[in-house]
Parts: structure tokens; C-alpha cells; sequence
């Protein structure tokens, strides 16, 4: 099979996933523990009851697709008002990345300025204008061909999680500056940046500047919240996504009343349409699953947070008392092993001292995937409230006797 139609996720040429169940996914008949969950969007496991109920429930309720106006999309609008109060308008879409994008021209539209700031580590889908990563001097690398030349024009990047530097870059291009966006807590390095997210919050309100918050992967999955609401932050623009189509594809653009007062004021018509935008089926499934993660949010959160920090401080002693180059990072249920047994406070440390292991871990991935675990290339692991102790401690054993045996 040609690795050209193949996304990231995939390992082998014929190791198709064909069905999944809890915690699980099947490959070639096997049954595979699965650390990638979609991505994250499943927090629930696969198939979960309350899925398998919504969607019976449509097909009994004739729900079909109508391109228009409809109720379902509506009740998901009022149930993400009750997880989201401050924001005053949710626009669906059918992905995160569709969400960025319209964000961006949300920012463009009510700002006479070009100039977006990007965090470095964050990841926004394949938004062709954030499609970048840098260098360690700050400079503009592209992630793909194809790119528009002025893409990088207008982008600029700041450290994640190093306020001195970013103020700098903040401050000498203050007054070009269109918006800044960020991936709060980023996949890439989970961990709590809460203060150095204070002062990005706070830069932003201070100097009128639009920010943006992606919160495609910790929204509600974080403690049945996310990033801002907990951390008590700003942005005025949030894109959600993931766990809240609770299964079905999604990306939610949401606007704080001060966007859509500008908006409405300039008489500025973004255009956010799309044939499956809001799309019934889709809003239906996710109000469901949305609602029944709320009223559940005690035990779901809690148990799931206990069992994410099992996992990490199991890791880091067997990498500490073993002086292993390696550790796990940890921001709510969503971790991340890093090969590095250096303190490291943002991505571009990380890909600075994992360089010399880049061969190790697509070793261990490998050694995973022989051992009936699908750890994605993307190297997150999400839990699901189906991940149970028997799974986790599974993981915990490959995973030593993996270091043990360099992979082999
Ligand atoms: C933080 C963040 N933003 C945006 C996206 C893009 O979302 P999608 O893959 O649904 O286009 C992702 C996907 O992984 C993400 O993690």
C-alpha cells in the first residue's frame, strides 16, 4: 500500500484496524491495546454505551443531514454553554483544523493587522498558515510543500513556557501583531505551564490583542473543563473539537460577546458555511456523549486522573531507580514519554535532546506494537475511562522489560 494515502497514525503496510471495543482496537485479528484513542476523542473507550445508544437513537429518530438550521446543533450549542459560559456564539464545524482556520479569519477580520503569533510545541492541525515549526533562533521552518510564500511572512514564533524571551518578540512586534494562538497545553510536552499561560493571557488583554486558545484536546478533558476555565484565563477566541463529538468528527469555533459585537459593529461577514457544518448526525452523537461526561464528570474524572498518575510515577521510578534517559510527562489524562532525563521546560529543548535517540523510539513504538500495544507516531497517550489498572499495568511491564532489552 502506498504511504501516500496513509496519515502518521499507521504502522505497517497491511496492519489495517478494522473494529475497536473499550480500551482496544483490532489489527489482523489480534486484539491491541490502544494508546491513541482517535487521537484522544475518545474518552469514553471505544464503542461506549452511551455512543452505540446515541447512534441507535438516530436511526430511530430518522435523524438524517439537512445543510441547514437544525435542533440538534442547537442543544449541543446550549450544552457547551454550561461547560463554556463566557463565550457567546459556538460555530460547528467537522474538524479542529477547519476550527483554526476560521479562527484565524475571525482575528483577520476584526484587526487592520497581519501578523500572527504562533507558540512554539503547538500543534493546529493542517492549517496550511500555522503549518510551521522554528529553529532555535526563532525562524520559520515549513512543515509541508505547498505552502503560500506569505504564510511565513506573517507568522512569528515565541518559546513556549519561557516568558522572558516571548516578551521580547512580544514587545518588538506589538503593534503588527493580528492575534496570538496557542495549544495551552501542548500534546507534545503535557505538563502544567499555568503561570507562563497567566502571562500570555494577561499580555494579551493588556495590549487589545485577540488570543486564541486551542483547546481541541483538553477541552473537556480536562477535569470535564479545560485550560482557561480551571486556569481562570482570557482568550477570546477557543476552538474545541475531539472528545465533544463523542466519536463523530467536530470542530467548534467559539467567540467571546466582545468578538461578536466588533464583528457585528464593522458590518464584517465571515463566511463560516460548510454542507456538513452543524451537520445533525454528528451534533446529535456529541450532545449525548457531551451530556452524559457531565453528569458522570465526578467519577469519570476522578478515577481517570488517579489512574493517569499511576501510570507516570510507575514509569519515572523504573527510570530513575534504573538511570534510564527517559521520562514521562503528564498533564491530566494525557502523557507523553520523553527520552531525555534532562529538566525540559518546552518542545524545542525536547527535540534538541531527543535528537540522539530519534532511532530508540521508533524502536520502542515497534517493540510496543510486537507486544499488542498501538502507540501512535505522534507519541501521545490518551487514557479512556475503559483503560483499566489490568491495561495500564500490562503497559508498565512491556515497557520495562522494553528498556530492559533496548527494544529488541
Ligand atoms: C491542539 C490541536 N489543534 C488542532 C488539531 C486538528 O484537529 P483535526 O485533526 O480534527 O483537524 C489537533 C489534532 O490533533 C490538535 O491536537
Amino acid at each position: 500500500m502506498s504511504k501516500h494515502i496513509m496519515n502518521e497514525g499507521y504502522i505497517g503496510g497491511d496492519d489495517f484496524i478494522t473494529s475497536g471495543k473499550g480500551s482496544n482496537i483490532i489489527i489482523n485479528k489480534k486484539k491491541i491495546l490502544d494508546l491513541s484513542l482517535c487521537a484522544g476523542s475518545l474518552i469514553l473507550g471505544h464503542n461506549s454505551k452511551i455512543y452505540r445508544d446515541s447512534v441507535r437513537e438516530v436511526l430511530k429518530l430518522n435523524i438524517s443531514n439537512f445543510a441547514a438550521k437544525n435542533l440538534h446543533a442547537a442543544n449541543l450549542s446550549k450544552t457547551l454553554k454550561k461547560i463554556f459560559p463566557q463565550y457567546s456564539k459556538f460555530i460547528f464545524c467537522n474538524s479542529g483544523t477547519e476550527a483554526v482556520i476560521k479562527s484565524l479569519r475571525v482575528a483577520r477580520a476584526i484587526s487592520k493587522k497581519k501578523l500572527i503569533i504562533s507558540v512554539s510545541g503547538s500543534w493546529h492541525g493542517s492549517t496550511g498558515e500555522l503549518l510551521f515549526t522554528n529553529d532555535n533562533k526563532y525562524r520559520n521552518i515549513e512543515l509541508s510543500e505547498g505552502l503560500d510564500k506569505n504564510y511565513s511572512k506573517n507568522l512569528k514564533f515565541i518559546p513556549y513556557n519561557n516568558i522572558e524571551n516571548s516578551k521580547k518578540i512580544l514587545d518588538k512586534n506589538r503593534k503588527k501583531i493580528m492575534c496570538i494562538i496557542i495549544e495551552p497545553i501542548q500534546g507534545c510536552l503535557p505538563m502544567n505551564t499555568k503561570k507562563y499561560l497567566k502571562f500570555l493571557s494577561d499580555y494579551a488583554n493588556k495590549n487589545n490583542i485577540t488570543l486564541i486558545f486551542d483547546e481541541i484536546i483538553t477541552g473537556i478533558r480536562f477535569n470535564c473543563s479545560s485550560v482557561q476555565n480551571i486556569f481562570k484565563l482570557n482568550p477570546s477566541i477557543s476552538t474545541f473539537g475531539k472528545c465533544l463529538g463523542g466519536g463523530f468528527p467536530m470542530g467548534i469555533i467559539a467567540l467571546k460577546k466582545n468578538i461578536v459585537n466588533k464583528l457585528n459593529k464593522n458590518k464584517k461577514n465571515v463566511f463560516f458555511g460548510g454542507t456538513f457544518s452543524g451537520n445533525s448526525i454528528n451534533t446529535y452523537v456529541g450532545n449525548k456523549v457531551t451530556k452524559f461526561i457531565i453528569k458522570n464528570k465526578k467519577n469519570i474524572f476522578e478515577k481517570l486522573n488517579e489512574k493517569a498518575m499511576y501510570l507516570q510515577t510507575q514509569l519515572n521510578d523504573f527510570f530513575i531507580r534504573f538511570n534510564y534517559q527517559a521520562r514521562c510527562y503528564r498533564f491530566s489524562s494525557i502523557l507523553r514519554i520523553v527520552f531525555t532525563d534532562k529538566d525540559i521546560k518546552n518542545r524545542t529543548q525536547r527535540d534538541f535532546l531527543e535528537k540522539k535517540n530519534r532511532s530508540a523510539i521508533d524502536k520502542f513504538r515497534k517493540f510496543l506494537f510486537k507486544n499488542k500495544i498501538y502507540h501512535s507516531k505522534n507519541g501521545i497517550i490518551f487514557l479512556a475511562t475503559t483503560t483499566s489498572y489490568k491495561d495500564i499495568n500490562y503497559l508498565i511491564k512491556i515497557i520495562q522489560k522494553g528498556f530492559k532489552n533496548k527494544f529488541h
